[in-house]
């Protein structure tokens, strides 16, 4: 067995606003029922009853597009194709739970900073301390950017602009109110002290601003920050700003990835630890590793190459059905201006042909590898991977249903009776499952510490 790790680990759960991919394959019409709240509810229900730290919602306006149209591909089988808006569920789930950490994504090149500081601050309110805002510059930004009638923006200005985003939406959340700010004296009449509500001021490269967020502090103040996106320019952001990462299972490069953003992370002055590094973790888990090989291979018989190319130009905007199959994606693919993690990952020296790509997309899809066999198994990979990679926990992957079940009622048993997860949560607020009891606030090393009750910001 595994060398055991001392870590207690993060375990996020992850879903989709989007229709569940595995929609045709559950043989069940009723898979579609992501448009009740419900199922929501329900399932953010089944998170806490089994103890996870969070539950994850994806979200992107994005969806396939090649030359600036849908991919009918993408329509026709639900590619990551319909959705609903993740962040209109969140207030629903936070009633619906009392301990489980809600987490959500909005893109910075959609909603500007003075709206995602007001919305995530009175999630955090409605909550109760229990929410993240993950932090993308987006996937499918082709389809996204028509949507919205602009150009697309190139990939690493994309990237500045979401710097620009953060510092503008910090200085909200933590530069206007001073913590005894709020009077509610009702003898007085006294809402606020003056003196202690501050206009911010801010001047960036994208954004500017002069005023308040009139919604008072939240517990946390600033939500939870997470961020997705691997590229170069994705761990810079990561390093500067975010306090979790999710990350695909699948790269080689995994273990690199997680010792760059701590090595940047540690560069500035925040320490190797600042940031939880989540894997996307599938677990397939059988009675026998025969039998869930079966059905992981049954499952990928059930995906075809039109399929698989039309996930990967949502990611990447690049065509792989145009290229010669045989020989590797060419070079000037780095410069897409779509998401690049996923093109970087198959680029360089040992560049796989554009065939092994897509079955590596048909087979995985962009979450990476999954941990296969008797649950004993599969944990033990899981266990050896976080060992290699140094990562803290996992974002976990549906079932193959589309459910979590499998992975409550047998991964997370076992996980628990190795002693790697916590027996419970620490803390009430989202910022404390994952850092530990009385970690509520930003650390004082985090830039968003810089921002507080320093009166009129430049
Ligand atoms: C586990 C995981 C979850 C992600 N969630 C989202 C998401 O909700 N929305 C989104 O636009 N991108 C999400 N991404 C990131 C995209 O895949 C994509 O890489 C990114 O938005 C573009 O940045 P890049 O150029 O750095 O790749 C996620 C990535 C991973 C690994």
């Amino acid at each position: 067995m595994t060398r055991i790790t001392t870590k207690k680990l993060a375990i996020g759960m992850f879903q989709n606003g989007r229709a569940r991919q595995t929609w045709a394959m559950s043989g069940r019409e009723d898979e579609s029922n992501y448009t009740d709240l419900e199922y929501w509810t329900e399932l953010a229900r089944k998170c806490e009853a089994a103890g996870a730290d969070f539950l994850f919602l994806a979200d992107s306006y994005g969806y396939p597009t090649l030359n600036d149209t849908v991919i009918p591909t993408a329509i026709e089988r639900n590619v990551q194709f319909s959705t609903v808006d993740s962040q209109m569920l969140m207030s629903a789930l936070a009633a619906a739970t009392k301990t489980l950490g809600l987490v959500t994504t909005v893109s910075t090149m959609v909603e500007k900073p003075p709206m995602v500081a007001r919305q995530y601050r009175s999630l955090d309110h409605f909550s109760k301390g229990r929410i993240g805002w993950n932090i993308v510059t987006g996937s499918a930004q082709a389809g996204s950017a028509l949507l919205f009638g602009e150009p697309l923006m190139p990939h690493d200005d994309r990237y500045a602009l979401a710097d620009d985003h953060v510092q503008l939406s910090l200085k909200l959340w933590e530069g206007c109110w001073d913590d005894d700010a709020l009077i509610r004296d009702s003898a007085t009449g006294i809402w606020a002290d003056p003196a202690k509500v501050h206009e911010i001021i801010h001047d960036g490269p994208f954004f500017s601003s002069k005023g308040v967020l009139v919604t008072p502090p939240s517990p946390q103040v600033t939500p939870t920050l997470f961020q997705a996106g691997a590229s170069s320019a994705g761990r810079e952001l990561a390093a500067t700003y975010a306090e979790a990462v999710f990350l695909a299972a699948e790269s080689k490069a995994l273990a690199e990835q997680i010792a760059d953003i701590r090595g940047r992370a540690e560069a500035k002055g925040r320490g190797r630890d600042a940031i939880k590094c989540l894997i996307a973790g599938t677990f397939r888990i059988a009675e026998s590793e025969e039998e869930a090989r079966a059905a992981h291979e049954a499952q990928i018989a059930g995906i075809s190459l039109e399929y698989a190319a039309a996930t990967y130009a949502y990611f990447t905007g690049v065509d792989l059905l145009s290229f010669d199959l045989d020989r590797p994606m060419p070079a000037s693919t780095a410069k897409t201006d779509n998401g690049r993690t996923n093109v970087e990952r198959f680029l360089g020296p040992d560049a796989p042909t554009v065939r092994e790509i897509l079955e590596e997309f048909r087979a995985n899809g962009v979450m990476g590898k999954p941990f296969l066999g008797t649950v004993e198994q599969a944990v033990d990979q899981a266990l050896a991977l976080i060992e290699e990679t140094d990562a803290d926990g996992f974002l976990v992957q549906p079932d193959p249903d589309g459910s979590h079940d499998m992975f409550f009622e047998k991964v997370m048993p076992e996980l628990r009776r190795r002693g790697v997860i916590k027996d419970e949560l620490p803390g009430a607020t989202l910022r404390e499952h994952l850092f530990g009891e009385g970690c509520v606030r930003l650390p004082d090393s985090h830039p968003g510490a810089a921002f507080r009750r320093t009166g009129v910001l430049v």
